[in-house]
């Protein structure tokens, strides 16, 4: 049965970010089940979840308080549109999410994926300006190495070459300043003696080119998909004061930092930003249902509010909009954070991560260890001293992700870098357990 399954879908699926040929030798694996950080597939095998399933699990699969939730939802409502219409579950999430938030960020516009989050943060921010009679303001900038999803809109803003070379004549022009990759310092400077001159091309630009810019947007603290570039808080907080000093939007992208994964529950928490937009997803549901919001301030959504004939209304929706489903596990999973006393209980776990993955430093292959909340990551290299990378022909990450499940490992490097995206719920042995493989599987490389 399970091999007919398999040559089913050989014969029938394309599986994203996967060069297809890869499954001529090996199937992909097939999950049966899941529950905690565990995931168990048709052999029997055991696997930790070490990447929360694309980072977006946070208190543990099928947790209970999530499922109950989404099974009494499946009682009463499936699914009705958004226009017009409106449910309880929508309503609540809504009322939690601004709670939770920033406090300059009152209204909740749903989507169901993190793309359009971000798709919808830069359209509003376009149409305010349209709207307040600053038109002219119709440029974006992204950072080298920023990531915002694979619809055309979000490409446009981000900065990974090799996602987005291929579709270069498709998308719209942007600003692109360097990223503040520590390790690979843009102004060749150590961050023990920098002064975050890597700001510097932010603030010249913004001095020629405010008038036609509309704003900024940047993952808070972790670029993640572009390598998994922690980057330090004084940074973001320059982001910010420059953003306001010359009147554009100021755009944080938490699909993946957002929900506790850096120690709080946004990482803009850690530099006390006050952001215009912030786009949230993945774990919104604990990883369970899509969902995505983007929230934003009063002096927005003031703009929007004006008589039909104004032409003033933010023409965006999806047929998906605030699914009752989806928004009953969001309520569960944020109930669970008070619950379960998830941010105070992880932060032991934060520690123990941070310490326990010292050792990988002294590892040749290791030339960069860098960590935040419960995410860390190694950057291997060819030459540890003059940090030359390892070829992209040597398929290093793929070698990993191999070897990680022969040692009951899912994990799915990035090019060179292999990293833990760790649910919060992880328990202190289960973390031990899962650095000494890790290790094991990197040591023998
Ligand atoms: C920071 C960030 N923004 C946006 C996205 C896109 O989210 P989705 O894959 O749900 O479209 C991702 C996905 O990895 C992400 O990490």
């Amino acid at each position: 049965m399970n091999s007919e399954l398999l040559e089913k879908d050989r014969k029938y699926l394309w599986h994203p970010y996967t060069q297809m040929k890869d499954y001529e030798k090996d199937y992909p694996v097939l999950i049966e089940r899941a529950e905690g950080i565990h995931l168990y597939d048709h052999k029997g095998n055991v696997y930790y979840d070490t990447i929360s399933s694309w980072w977006s699990n946070v208190h543990g699969h099928n947790h209970p308080h999530v499922q109950s939730a989404i099974k009494r939802q499946l009682e009463e409502l499936d699914h009705v549109l958004f226009a017009g219409f409106t449910h309880k579950n929508a309503i609540l999430l809504g009322e939690h999410l601004v709670r939770v938030s920033p406090r300059n960020l009152t209204k909740v516009f749903y989507s169901d994926n993190g793309s359009t989050a971000c798709e919808v943060a830069l359209k509003m921010s376009f149409q305010f300006w349209k709207n307040t009679g600053q038109g002219e303001k119709e440029k974006f900038i992204g950072l080298e190495n920023g990531y915002h999803g694979d619809t055309i809109g979000a490409m446009s803003v981000g900065g990974v070459s090799v996602f987005q070379e291929t579709f270069a004549p498709l998308l719209f022009s942007t600003f692109k300043i360097p990223s503040p990759y520590c390790y690979r310092c843009p102004c060749g400077k150590e961050r023990e003696n920098c002064a975050i001159e890597c700001i510097n091309p932010l603030e010249e630009l913004l001095e020629k080119k405010n008038k036609e810019i509309a704003g900024i947007i940047l993952e808070p603290l972790m670029q993640g998909s572009g390598g998994f570039i922690i980057y330090p808080v004084e940074y973001l907080k320059k982001v910010a004061e420059l953003a306001r000093m010359y009147n554009i939007h100021l755009i944080v992208d938490e699909v993946a930092t957002g929900f506790g994964r850096t120690g709080k529950m946004f990482a803009v928490e850690h530099a006390d930003v006050e952001p215009d937009f912030m786009c949230l997803s993945k774990g919104i549901t604990n990883g369970s249902l899509p969902l995505s919001a983007t929230l934003t301030t009063d002096e927005v959504y003031e703009a929007f509010y004006a008589d039909y004939t104004e032409n003033k209304t933010f023409y965006h929706g999806h047929t998906y909009t605030a699914n009752p489903l989806s928004t009953a596990a969001g309520v569960a999973s944020l109930e669970l954070f008070k619950k379960e006393n998830t941010l105070e209980k992880v932060s032991g776990t934060i520690a123990t991560l941070h310490q326990n993955m010292q050792k990988f430093r002294d590892l040749d292959i290791v030339g960069d260890l860098r960590y935040i909340g419960m995410v860390a990551a190694l950057e291997l290299v060819k030459d540890k001293f003059t940090k030359e990378p390892i070829p992209f022909e040597k398929r290093i990450g793929f070698k990993v992700y191999k070897k990680g499940l022969k040692q009951g490992l899912l994990l799915r490097p990035l090019g060179n870098i292999i990293y833990l995206f760790l649910p919060l719920c992880v328990k202190e042995d289960e973390l031990m357990d899962i650095i000494e493989r890790t290790y094991s599987v990197i040591a023998a490389l």
